[in-house]
């Protein structure tokens, strides 16, 4: 398990990132997105992460700039990555080269079933680059996948 230089020891952060839209988690979509929110997505994931011996950071954000500067200052700082990106599955070449900059396992988690959807949904730039896809589970998958990453890690 990647530890942390600072305190060599405890393992490093497990980083939860989310993208656009997802702040309106709960009103958007609900027949497609459920009614949970983005708050109750970042507790299930601090409590799962807790439970596996991991801390958590969590951030979301509609800016794709700023979604990279993120994965960029991840490497070296946290042990793996799960991402909902969003729209920006679809769309993002830059997003998808970001995620091979920190060297660590990608878990890429879409709420919905999105290849139920429409066909543009169906095409994915990130998942290339990630160690697992969980699709269709609702906030489970966020908890699915940060216990996956947890077992590649660990
Ligand atoms: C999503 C699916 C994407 O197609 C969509 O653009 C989203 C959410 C999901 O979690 O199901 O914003 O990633």
């Amino acid at each position: 398990m990647p530890t942390d230089p600072a305190t060599d020891s405890a393992p490093l952060p497990i980083l939860l990132l989310n993208g656009p839209n997802l702040n309106t988690l709960g009103v958007r979509e609900p027949d497609i997105y459920g009614t949970d929110t983005l708050a109750d997505v970042v507790d299930l994931a601090e409590r799962t992460a807790a439970e596996l011996g991991f801390g958590l950071r969590a951030a979301q954000t509609n800016h794709e700039g700023e979604m990279i500067d993120w994965i960029h200052e991840a490497r070296g700082a946290v042990c793996g990555i799960v991402i909902n990106p969003a729209g920006w599955t679809h769309t993002s070449v830059a997003l998808a080269d970001a995620l091979l900059i920190p060297e660590v396992p990608i878990m890429e988690v879409h709420l919905s079933n999105v290849h139920k959807r429409e066909a543009f949904r169906q095409h994915s730039y990130i998942s290339p680059n990630a160690s697992g896809i969980i699709v269709g589970y609702g906030i489970r998958g966020y908890e699915f996948a940060i216990r996956r990453l947890a077992e590649l890690v660990g």
